[in-house]
């Protein structure tokens, strides 16, 4: 089957849009795509920067059969398909920060957000959202308080918005299947390679409290593994945040 894709010129949030048309009135692989957010959403409530026409706005809507359970892994897969695309499309190679970032020399390239809606063991819906910086003005990016880059500045082939998307939903759509059928272990090798913080110093940020540790890498799961005090611990998402220390 083919996507279906949507686009809009302006919309709240891709994502929100989505969410608003569960269960009923969406398909697997659904596509959302806008030229603006007057409310882009990051993680957490933060904002999202999203000026006009300079970025990728793209959610997508995935069943997931198996339950909640098989949503920890969803921004991991997403990051994967998002460095596939880039990789074939103009052949620059990112970073993927654990759980949901996408980096280019060592700053921010993109974000991705992963909104649910289910219990743990029914199906259960999921919109996985991507905001990718492709080329953006300075003036509205003045407004982003943390280091960012654009692809274009990456790049000397001239990306064209459409082409960059289309690999981008057909990447995601394969590592979704195959995530679905296998899980992540086939990933985790691909995972690794890429990895910003692998055998790294951090800073694990959970609320007020700060954990110092090295980072060994990602489980089965999509869990972090952590050493602290020479023993390693899987840290399972949710509320927290990677820092270099
Ligand atoms: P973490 O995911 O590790 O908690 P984060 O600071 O990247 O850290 P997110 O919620 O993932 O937090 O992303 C939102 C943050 O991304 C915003 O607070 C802002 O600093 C930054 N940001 C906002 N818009 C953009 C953009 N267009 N490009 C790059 N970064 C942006
Ligand atoms: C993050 O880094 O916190 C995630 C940022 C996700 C931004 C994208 S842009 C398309 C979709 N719609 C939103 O409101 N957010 C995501």
């Amino acid at each position: 089957a083919l996507p279906v894709v949507e686009v809009h010129s302006l919309i709240d949030s891709t994502n929100d849009y989505l969410m608003r048309r569960l269960p009923n009135q969406l398909i697997q692989g659904q596509v959302c795509l806008a030229e603006f957010q007057s409310a882009g959403r990051g993680r957490r409530g933060r904002q999202w920067i999203s000026p006009f026409g300079s970025q990728l706005y793209l959610s997508m809507y995935w069943y997931l059969e198996q339950g909640l359970s098989a949503a920890m892994g969803l921004s991991l897969v997403t990051a994967l398909a998002v460095s596939d695309a880039i990789k074939s499309y103009c052949d620059v190679q990112v970073q993927l920060k654990w759980p949901n970032d996408v980096y280019l020399d060592g700053v921010k390239l993109a974000g991705i957000l992963i909104d649910l809606e289910g219990q743990p063991l029914e199906p259960s819906h999921s919109v996985i959202g991507l905001g990718l910086n492709i080329n953006m003005p300075d003036l509205a990016a003045q407004h982003i308080d943390q280091r960012w880059t654009d692809l274009q500045k990456h790049s000397e082939k001239k990306i064209d918005r459409n082409d960059i998307c289309a690999a981008i939903i057909n990447a995601l759509w394969q590592r979704l299947e195959q995530h679905k059928l296998h899980g992540l272990s086939p990933m985790l090798d691909d995972w690794h390679k890429q990895d910003l913080y692998l055998n790294k110093q951090v800073k694990l940020l959970t609320g007020e409290r700060t954990t110092l540790g090295i980072c060994r890498g990602i489980n089965n799961q999509g869990a972090l593994l952590l050493e602290v005090n020479g023993q390693v611990q899987p840290i399972y998402g949710g509320e927290v945040s990677l820092r270099s220390a």
